[in-house]
Parts: structure tokens; C-alpha cells; sequence
């Protein structure tokens, strides 16, 4: 496949693997190939693939199921009888699912290297120091529902879970946020900013009434606009972001217009508030899909989403539609992208033999919070 040009960030992180026993490197696509298959047909329905639509060719094809966050969590929960569940994705996706799986199941993540930066921009202590000022700046009774993102990681969920929060996807994080503030007056949206904000204008919230929280600042670096910015708040946006959909731009559109008259335009909710409003559409990685392989044929697309699943749609449509990535270098995400084949080879073979590599297991003293709050998001569509 080939590679596109990469940003300084991933040609920094994409070398960055588990390293592998020597004999799975270096095996030919043939061998691979067989081998998957093989390891797979002798686990039959002991183990269960789940691959995230962001990952590679040679992985996704061996995948069970495929799907965005939301729809990857639910196969976890529909499948109570598989031992094992191996979850070609990123960490915080295997996290949840070990939160929703039962316990005589075992969640693998072939690369445990394989991490979110988004979701690494939320600390545990940053958000109860948060929460304290919060508290301290409007009053016990401030009223606020925690809402995060399931790119978190598990003790972030556990935390919100606790303080009557819930998790939230990109496929329903209208519908959270409606279930939010059903229950109190303002929302603490954690932790990419992006969704947060793209989500609530869709709502009908004005941008005024929208604030940034920086966790690298003290009280948020709000304290010279508060109390009454925050007082007047509906949402109050974590400042994280997603490397890869913030590099999506007004110009890419503006030129792919130029470039196709009557091209439409989709991209996923972690991008820049402003690109949203000049694509004409968003939605989950899922909803990509569905919107693309469901319009009329002749449609051409641009599509602001991880290059790996607009160079597949692309392939799936053509040629009755046409899809071009609205970033002409391709946007990568670096972690999602060192789940090899040969890293899933390793944890199916090892399976096959009786070991278990790369167990995700979250704690046991985080784990029912962390339930709770993916339940709740389960709940909500
Ligand atoms: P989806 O839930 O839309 O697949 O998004 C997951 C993700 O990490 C997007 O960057
Ligand atoms: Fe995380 Fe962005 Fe990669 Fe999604 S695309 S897994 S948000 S780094």
C-alpha cells in the first residue's frame, strides 16, 4: 500500500511498534495471508475479530465485524460466548471493551503500542482538578453533567461514570448531549474540543455560549473572563484535539470545489469547527459510509476522514461514484496503523497454542464506574 507523505508527529510515532519475535517479521504477503487464515479457522468461534474501519487491508480482511466506536462496542456485547475478542483498533477501544465484556472473556489488542494522542491529552488528575475548580468557580450546585468521548481512557470513564456522567461516540453524541442536559444545566465535554463544539452548534448553542477549558492552565486559563463566561456556559469544551482530522482545512474544500463543480463534501466531527461549516456534511466514520455508498451513482466525493478508509471506499464505490481524500496527502493515523498483520499473526497463533499475548484488562477498582458510564452510552442513540 502506499504510504502518504507523513507529518513530522507520525514519521516520530509510526516506527514505534511492540517489537515482535523475529519469526514474524519479514514473512511474505502469501505466507501471511495463509497463516491468518488458518490461525483463524482453528479458533473458529472462540475468538472474535473486531476491526476498527481505520485500519489496514491486510488486517481489516481478516476482521469479523467492522464498524466505528459505537457499533464495535455493541458487537462486544453481542457476543458473550466468544473466549477471546481481539480488537484491531486502539487501546481505549479494547479498554471498553474489556469493561463490557464478561468476565470469562479475554479482549486482545495485537499492538499494545497502539495508542490515541486524544485520548492521552486527558489525565485523570487534570480532571478532578478540573472538576474542583469548576465546583469552586460556580458553587456545588453548579449543575454540570461530565461528558467524554469514548477516545478516553478508562479512568476518565470511570470518573464521569461516578459524578452521574456518561461516554459518548461521534454516531451519538447528539443524543448524548440532548440526554445531558435533560439532566443539568451545562456539560463538560471531554476530551476533543471538536466534537464537543461541532456537536452543540448542531444543537443550536452559539459559540458565545461555548467555552475552552485548558487543562494546562490554572482554573482552566478562565479566570480573567469568569465568572460570567462560564456562568453563561452551556458547554465547556476540554481543550484536546485529534492530530490527524485538525490537519482537514477551509482551503482543501474551497480548492476541491474549484477542482470538481458539484463535488460534496463529508467529514468526521474531530475536525475544526469552521470545516465542518463550509463541508456539507459530517458524521462518524460509520455514517461516512452509509452517506457515500448509499448516494446516487455519478456523486463524487471529498471525504476528511483516516486515509485508510477513504482509499477502501473509494475502491467500493468506484466506478459508479468517485471519492477523493480532501487532504491530497492523505491524513494517517499513526497508531491506528501499527496493528500489522504480523503483530495480529502473533496474538492468533499464540492463541491457537494456548497463550495469551497482549491481555487488555482494566482494574478492577475502575471498572464499575467505567461500566455504568458505557452502559449509559449503550442506552443512548
Ligand atoms: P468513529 O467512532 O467515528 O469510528 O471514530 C473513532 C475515531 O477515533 C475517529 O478518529
Ligand atoms: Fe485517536 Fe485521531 Fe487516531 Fe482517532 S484518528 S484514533 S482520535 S489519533
Amino acid at each position: 500500500m502506499l504510504i502518504p507523505m507523513l507529518t513530522a508527529y507520525e514519521k516520530e510515532h509510526v516506527s514505534e511498534r511492540q517489537p515482535l519475535p523475529e519469526r514474524y517479521l519479514g514473512l511474505s504477503d502469501a505466507e501471511m495471508d495463509q497463516r491468518l487464515a488458518a490461525a483463524k479457522a482453528r479458533l473458529g468461534r472462540r475468538a472474535v475479530i473486531l476491526g476498527h474501519h481505520y485500519q489496514r487491508d491486510e488486517v481489516i480482511k481478516f476482521a469479523d465485524y467492522t464498524g466505528d466506536s459505537f457499533k464495535l462496542a455493541r458487537q462486544v456485547a453481542a457476543h458473550p460466548d466468544a473466549e477471546f475478542i481481539v480488537f484491531c483498533g486502539v487501546h481505549f477501544m479494547a479498554e471498553s471493551a474489556d469493561v463490557l465484556s464478561a468476565d470469562h472473556q479475554q479482549v486482545i489488542l495485537p499492538d499494545l503500542a497502539a495508542g490515541c494522542s486524544m485520548a492521552d491529552m486527558a489525565d485523570p488528575d487534570q480532571l478532578e482538578l478540573c472538576w474542583n475548580d469548576l465546583e469552586m468557580m460556580l458553587g456545588q450546585s453548579a449543575g454540570i453533567v461530565p461528558v467524554t468521548y469514548i477516545n478516553s481512557a478508562a479512568s476518565i470513564k470511570a470518573f464521569v461514570g461516578e459524578r452521574g456522567g456518561v461516554v459518548c461516540t461521534s454516531s451519538n453524541a447528539a443524543a448524548t448531549l440532548r440526554w445531558a442536559w435533560a439532566r443539568g444545566d451545562r456539560v463538560l465535554f471531554l476530551p476533543d474540543q471538536h466534537l464537543g463544539r461541532n456537536t452543540a452548534y448542531k444543537l443550536g448553542v452559539p459559540l458565545e455560549r461555548m467555552v475552552v477549558w485548558d487543562p494546562n492552565e490554572i482554573c482552566g486559563g478562565l479566570d480573567a473572563d469568569a465568572p460570567d463566561a462560564i456562568a453563561n456556559a452551556r458547554i465547556i469544551l476540554w481543550k484536546g484535539h485529534c492530530s490527524v482530522h485538525t490537519r482537514f482545512t477551509v482551503r482543501q474544500i474551497d480548492a476541491m470545489r474549484a477542482r470538481h463543480p458539484g463535488i460534496r463534501v463529508v467529514v468526521h466531527p474531530e475536525v475544526p469547527w469552521e470545516v465542518v461549516q463550509a463541508a456539507d456534511d459530517s458524521g462518524s466514520t460509520e455514517y461516512i459510509l452509509t452517506v457515500v455508498t448509499s448516494s446516487p451513482a455519478g456523486s463524487v466525493w471529498a471525504v476528511g476522514t483516516e486515509i485508510h478508509l477513504v482509499e477502501r471506499l473509494a475502491r467500493q464505490v468506484a466506478p459508479e461514484r468517485t471519492v477523493y481524500s480532501l487532504d491530497q496527502f492523505g491524513c494517517l493515523c499513526s497508531t491506528m496503523f501499527r496493528v500489522s498483520p504480523n503483530h495480529l499473526l502473533w496474538t492468533l497463533e499464540g492463541l491457537v497454542d494456548g497463550e495469551v499475548h497482549n491481555r487488555i484488562v482494566v482494574p478492577a477498582d475502575r471498572k464499575y464506574w467505567t461500566k455504568v458510564a458505557l452502559d449509559r452510552m449503550l442506552s443512548i442513540q
